[in-house]
């Protein structure tokens, strides 16, 4: 795979001026992404699934296409295993909502998860008295596999939501012994997979994961367009909490009888454009290859981490070697406020995120304030990281 060239399929990175390296919030989208979404507002702007005239059946057809793009991608064994959200969050309130917790039931997380897998479970505590239990990472920030099995043993768990890879330092937690583990125990395992999907290839019948949940704008796909795959038995037995038109075969003024998945699970109008363009973007990533995609990421990250290590003040959060923290880098300097960096970084148009990732529970935890993160994918270059290793040493030596 070329990936200088590749470069040039991505508006923003055509001129060289903008070094984008916030792949983590939100990523770039190539032309045919864009494309795809004018071509649905242009060409057939209509319903799907509801009007019998031929735009509203071709909107139809190319979401049943992208269905079936985004089952093939993660290796589902049927379209309708597929149901398309708003984003990962979403996903995750679904399911918190739709499982039939009971009060007394454990869930268990990491102490790593991001606010949409935290928040859900914490209102689940408070309105339905579940249980919630916290597995600590070890001292390097990975996940500990020895306390998850003994909380396993130790509890009578309902749930696993834990994030495959993490937003906040890019570790990737072991998911097939994860799930292992808890099938074993007869647990079931909810995935976030918003920073892996686009990154590595996930295999869910693999892997034998129960749901999974990410977001379009991280892997090369619209804003506002998500994913839940769940196995279709499980889905089955979910009740729907966000229901409408289009989620019932037919209803009186008393009663209704849902269509089967994943309508039921898909009320209103939808995001057909989002949809089709995510699509798209799947397509794009398969011909690229996740393999090639993966390699790539570890080697920007391990360029740029020697590169770190040289400078005594950088504080790595997470595992020195970037091999265990996939396309991401998180740190600090020690007296120096991270978004005063971040902001004069982006005024030489370098973007990075600054702050606590929207895991402020690790941090409150940790006592610290927040990290600058560099998020990789596959179109950025050795060569950008020489020009950001630069900039930021200037800008520390100011604020020092
Ligand atoms: N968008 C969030 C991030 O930047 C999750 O990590």
């Amino acid at each position: 795979m070329d990936f200088k060239q590749v470069r040039q399929d991505f508006p923003l990175l055509r001129n060289d001026k903008i070094l984008y390296f916030d792949s983590a919030c939100q990523s770039l989208r190539p032309q045919v992404v864009i494309d795809k979404l004018v071509e649905y507002y242009t060409d057939y702007p209509a319903c799907g699934g509801r009007s019998m005239h031929k735009l509203a059946s071709r909107v139809t057809e190319e979401v049943d296409k992208a269905r079936e793009e985004v089952a093939g991608f993660f290796n589902a064994k049927k379209k309708e295993e597929i149901i398309f959200t708003r984003n990962t969050t979403e996903g995750i309130n679904l399911i918190a909502q739709s499982i039939g917790f009971k009060s007394g039931e454990t869930l268990v997380t990491s102490d790593k998860e991001h606010n949409s897998n935290l928040i859900p479970w914490q209102m689940m505590v408070e309105r339905v008295g579940i249980k919630h239990l916290i597995i600590s990472s070890l001292s390097d920030n990975t996940f500990d596999l020895s306390s998850f099995e003994s909380v396993l043993k130790e509890n009578k768990v309902r749930l696993v939501s834990i994030v495959h890879t993490s937003n906040l330092d890019g570790v990737t937690n072991p998911i097939e012994q994860i799930i292992k583990l808890a099938h074993r125990n007869n647990v079931l395992v909810l995935i976030d997979a918003a920073q892996s999907a686009g990154h590595q290839k996930i295999d869910v019948r693999k892997i034998d994961a129960d749901f999974l949940v990410c977001s379009g704008h991280k892997m090369l796909g619209p804003s506002g367009i998500g994913i839940l795959y769940g196995k279709q038995k499980l889905l089955e037995g979910l009740q729907p909490f966000l229901v409408g038109g289009d989620t019932v075969a037919n209803s009186t003024y008393e009663t209704h009888e849902f269509l089967p998945i994943p309508q039921r699970f898909e009320a209103g109008l939808q995001d057909y454009a989002g949809i089709i363009g995510l699509g798209e973007a799947l397509r794009y990533l398969r011909n690229i290859g996740m393999e090639e995609i993966a390699k790539k990421e570890v080697e920007l990250n391990d360029y740029l981490t020697t590169k770190l290590t040289e400078l005594p003040q950088v504080k790595i959060v997470g595992p020195h070697d970037a091999k265990l923290r996939g396309g991401i880098i998180s740190f600090y300097i020690e007296k120096i406020n991270v978004h005063q960096i971040a902001l004069m970084l982006s005024e030489q148009n370098i973007m990075v995120r600054s702050g606590q990732h929207c895991v402020h529970s690790w941090f409150n935890a940790h006592h610290l304030k927040g990290t600058i993160r560099v998020s990789f994918y596959f179109y950025n270059t050795v060569g950008e990281i020489d020009i950001f290793v630069e900039k930021l040493k200037k800008i520390v030596d100011i604020l020092s």
